[in-house]
C-alpha cells in the first residue's frame, strides 16, 4: 500500500484530494494519508481531518487518516509527499495584495512583489521539507501545489539538490477546458501544446487531424463580439486586445492579463479592493464558510461550495500525477519541472511548465524549441526576476531582493521598488528569518 503525506493538510483543499484519491482508489491503493499542519493550523487540521475520515468511511475504502502537527512522523517512509501549505496564513496574503496595492501596483498572491513575498516566505519552508525527507523518506516524491508553484520547484530541484519533484497547477486544465468549449470538441480528440512557467505560459492546440487549431481558439475566445471567457475564480475575466493576443498566434494564461493589461487589472483590482476587499479578503470569508460546512458531521462528500475557490480540478492534477507515476502510465500532463532544453530561450537548469509524458521515472517534458520575440521577451525576463527571487529567499540578501523587484515588469524600478520591499519586509518579519 502506499503512504502519503501531505504537508498542510488544513487546508479546505483537503476534500477535494481526498474525492480525487477515492475515486482512483482501485489503481491506486492508498492505505494511509497522513494530513500535517502546524499549530497555527490545528483547528483547520482537525476539522477538515474529520471530514476526510468521514469521506473516506463513506467510500468503504480500506485507507486510514491521521492527523499529525509531528511533520517527521508524517513523512517517516512515504511513498509521496504532497504540499498544500500557506506560510502565514491568509493574513500574510491580505498583506501582499494591499501593500503593493496601496503604492499603484498589482497587488496579487503569486505575482508582481506580493508573489515574491509569497516566494521569500516559502522557499525556506520547503528546503527544511526537502532536508527532512532526505533522511526520512529518501525515495519519495515530491508532490508541489504551494505556491509560486514554479519558483518553489525551482527551488527544490537547485538548491535542494532533489530531483524527485513536479509542480502542479489546475489552470492548464482549465484552458484545455475552455479550448473544448469554444471548438465543440472532446479534450480527448485535442492535443495542447504548454510551454512557459508557471502562471505564465502560451500554448497550442492541434486537432486528431493535425491540423492547428489555435487560431480558431483565439478568435472564438477574443475576437470582438466573443462570448466573455471562463477563467479560474480568482482572476477578473477582462477581455485581452484582439490584435495583441492575435500577434502571439498562442494562446495566454488567464495571468496574462496582469502583464498585458496591467492599467485595466490595476483599475479593476481598487475597484474591488474598495468594495469587496482583495482577493485573500474574499477567500477568508469563503474559507470561514467552507469551514462551517465542514464541521456538520453527516458531511462526507465534497461541497460544491469548494468550487469557488480558485484552485478547482486541484486533485485532477495532484492525484492523477501520483497515479501516474505510480502506474508509470504515460499521461500527457502540464507540470513545473527542470527545462533541460526544452525550452531553448531559458536556462538548462530552470524549472518551465511544459506538457510532459508522466512516467515512473518523472516527467519528460515534451520539446518545445524557441518562442516569438513577443513570449520570449517576457519569459526570459520573468524568468531572471524568479532566478533571483529564489536566490534572495535563500540567501536573504537585501541586494538580490531589490534586484528582484526591479526586474519584475509588475514593480516599478527606483525609490518605490525600495520604499515597497522595505515595508513588506517590516510587514512580514515573523516569517522571514534569512533577512
Ligand atoms: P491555507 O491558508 O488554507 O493554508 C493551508 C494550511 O497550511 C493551513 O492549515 C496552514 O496552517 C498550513 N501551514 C502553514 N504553514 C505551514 C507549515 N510550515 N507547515 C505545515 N503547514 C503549514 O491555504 P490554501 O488556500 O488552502 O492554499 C494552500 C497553498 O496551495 C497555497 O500556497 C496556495 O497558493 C496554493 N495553491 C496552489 C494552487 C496551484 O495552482 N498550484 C491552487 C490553489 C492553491
Ligand atoms: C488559481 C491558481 C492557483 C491559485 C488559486 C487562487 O487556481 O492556479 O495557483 O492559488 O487560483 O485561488 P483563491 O481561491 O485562493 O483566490
Ligand atoms: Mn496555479
Amino acid at each position: 500500500g502506499i503512504k502519503i503525506a501531505t504537508i498542510g493538510g488544513g487546508s479546505s483543499y483537503t476534500p477535494e484530494l481526498v474525492e480525487g484519491f477515492i475515486k482512483r482508489y482501485a489503481e491506486l491503493p492508498i492505505r494511509e494519508l497522513w494530513l500535517v499542519d502546524i499549530e497555527a493550523g490545528r483547528e483547520k487540521l482537525e476539522i477538515v481531518g474529520a471530514m476526510a475520515k468521514r469521506m473516506v468511511k463513506a467510500a468503504g475504502i480500506d485507507c486510514e487518516v491521521h492527523l499529525t502537527l509531528d511533520r517527521r512522523e508524517a513523512l517517516k517512509d512515504a511513498d509521496f509527499v504532497t504540499t498544500q501549505f500557506r506560510v502565514g496564513l491568509l493574513e500574510a496574503r491580505i498583506k501582499d495584495e494591499s501593500i503593493p496595492l496601496k503604492h499603484g501596483m498589482i497587488g496579487q498572491e503569486t505575482n508582481g512583489a506580493g508573489g515574491m513575498f509569497k516566494a521569500f516566505r516559502t522557499i525556506p519552508v520547503i528546503l527544511s521539507i526537502v532536508e527532512d525527507m532526505k533522511e526520512l523518506c529518501p525515495n519519495a516524491w515530491l508532490i508541489n501545489f504551494t505556491n509560486p508553484a514554479g519558483m518553489v520547484t525551482e527551488a527544490v530541484l537547485r538548491y535542494g539538490q532533489w530531483d524527485k519533484v513536479i509542480g502542479l497547477c489546475n489552470v492548464p486544465i482549465g484552458a484545455i477546458k475552455s479550448a473544448s468549449a469554444v471548438l465543440d470538441k472532446p479534450e480527448e480528440e485535442l492535443f495542447f501544446k504548454f510551454a512557459g512557467i508557471n502562471h505564465l505560459h502560451w500554448h497550442k492546440v492541434y486537432d486528431k487531424t493535425g491540423a492547428e487549431l489555435t487560431e480558431q481558439v483565439i478568435e472564438g475566445l477574443y475576437a470582438p463580439g466573443a462570448k466573455p471567457e471562463k477563467v479560474v475564480e480568482n482572476i477578473r475575466n477582462m477581455r485581452f486586445l484582439y490584435d495583441q493576443v492575435r500577434q502571439l498566434k498562442m494562446l495566454p494564461c488567464p495571468y496574462h492579463r496582469y502583464y498585458y493589461m496591467t492599467d485595466n487589472m490595476l483599475k479593476e483590482e481598487l475597484e474591488e479592493a474598495k468594495n469587496e476587499g482583495t482577493r485573500g479578503q474574499v477567500v477568508k470569508r469563503l474559507e470561514d464558510s467552507l469551514f462551517e460546512l465542514y464541521k456538520d458531521p453527516n458531511l462526507d462528500y465534497k461541497p460544491e461550495e469548494l468550487s469557488k475557490r480558485g484552485g478547482a480540478h486541484y486533485s485532477d492534477a495532484a492525484c492523477e500525477i501520483i497515479n501516474s507515476i505510480y502506474n508509470n502510465k504515460g499521461t500527457l500532463m502540464v507540470v513545473s519541472t527542470r527545462n533541460n532544453g526544452a525550452i531553448d530561450d531559458v536556462p538548462y537548469d530552470s524549472a518551465i511548465e511544459v506538457t510532459s509524458v508522466i512516467r515512473a521515472h518523472g516527467a519528460e517534458p515534451v520539446n518545445f524549441g524557441k518562442f516569438p520575440p513577443a513570449q520570449r521577451g517576457l519569459l526570459q525576463v520573468m524568468k531572471a526576476m524568479e532566478e533571483l527571487t529564489i536566490e534572495a529567499a535563500v540567501t536573504g540578501d537585501y541586494a538580490t531582493a531589490l534586484q528582484a523587484f526591479t526586474l519584475n515588469p509588475l514593480v516599478p524600478s527606483g525609490d518605490i521598488a525600495q520604499t515597497v520591499l522595505d515595508e513588506l519586509l517590516e510587514a512580514h518579519k515573523e516569517h522571514l528569518p534569512q533577512f
